[in-house]
């Protein structure tokens, strides 16, 4: 099936989906955005056929697209998806959907009370700025309020080229969380990292020079073989007089309490994962039951 698309919102990911389309020989037929200038931009880019600062401007183009693109923050969509509810549109023969991670299909409950299909289609990326990303063979979670919908976006992902997994609506918070765990703590850990080079006498400047082959190496083993097998280390080896010494290091003098916290609750979780039952207490840490 052909797709010809309404995009509302001409941001970060409405450019790369923009290109992608415009790659498989696919056409906008319609654009809105509030401001303008990047809309002109948009349209130029990629060849669209009609745009408009007025969202409601959509209607006139109605028999043109099948799908419709939501585009915009997470927190407009229920916004944006009301007002195009209140307009005459081809509901019945129409896909809308947004590009949320955390959102599910029921932000767009409005158009789906008037027939309409409606799901989100979350690409697990991060897109930076307005320039085009490639995305083929890069993941999309399908999250649709319908199997015809499903079964739309689904064709819609396989001629992007990307691939896809379906997720129900009300578990689709936890395929958040996994992305969640699997992208936003690691730099926090990072920086704790920096701060303990720092406190060795390192330059931040050096910091990547020195720790860049083991991130890499363990990110490499995580992928590799699972993190139960990629963990080596103080805990691994049950090295408790080491651990002690890295608990005194970093409660000497109250300039590292947050690091500190940090230290225990991963130390616990590392030693969970492990088999090992670990109770961390000052002075005394050992292997519980022993
Ligand atoms: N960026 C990422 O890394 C990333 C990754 C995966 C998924 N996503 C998802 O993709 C969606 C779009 O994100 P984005 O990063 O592309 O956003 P963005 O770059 O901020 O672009 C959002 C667009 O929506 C327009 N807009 C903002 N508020 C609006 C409103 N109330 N009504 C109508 N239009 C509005 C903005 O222009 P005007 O203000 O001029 O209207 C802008 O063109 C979001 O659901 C986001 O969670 C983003």
């Amino acid at each position: 099936m052909e797709f010809r698309a309404a995009f509302i919102g001409t941001g970060r990911v409405a450019w790369t989906l923009g290109d992608a389309f415009v790659d498989v020989g696919y056409f906008i037929h319609f654009a809105s955005n509030r401001t303008e200038e990047p809309l002109k931009k948009f349209a130029e880019e990629f060849m669209v056929d009609e745009i408009s600062t007025n969202i409601k401007d959509i209607s006139k183009f109605a028999s043109k697209f099948q799908v419709c693109i939501i585009a915009v923050p997470d927190s407009a969509i229920k916004e944006v998806a009301d007002t195009l509810a209140g307009l005459p549109l081809n509901f019945k023969t129409t896909l809308f959907m947004h590009l949320s991670g955390s959102k599910t299909s029921a932000e767009l409950a409005s158009l789906k009370k008037m027939g309409a299909m409606t799901g989100s289609f979350h690409i697990p990326q991060s897109f930076p700025s307005r320039k085009a990303i490639r995305l083929w063979d890069l993941p999309v979670c399908i999250e649709a309020s319908s199997v015809k919908a499903e079964k739309m976006m689904l064709q819609f992902a396989k001629r992007l080229k990307l691939k896809p997994i379906c997720i129900k609506p009300e578990l689709k918070i936890y395929y958040h969380l996994a992305a969640v765990f699997a992208s936003n703590f690691f730099p926090v850990i990072i920086a704790d990292s920096m701060k303990m080079f720092e406190k060795a006498g390192g330059k931040e400047k050096d910091y990547f020079k020195i720790f860049t082959p083991i991130i890499a190496t363990t990110i490499q083993n995580i992928i590799e073989n699972g993190p139960e097998n990629s963990v080596s280390g103080v805990i691994s080896r049950k090295d408790f007089g080491t651990l002690q010494e890295h608990l005194n290091a970093l409660s000497y003098d109250g300039s590292s309490q947050e690091q500190l916290l940090t230290y225990i609750r991963l130390s616990e979780e590392t030693a969970k994962m492990l088999g090992i039952n670990l109770k961390i207490v000052p002075n005394k840490t050992e292997e519980e039951g022993k």
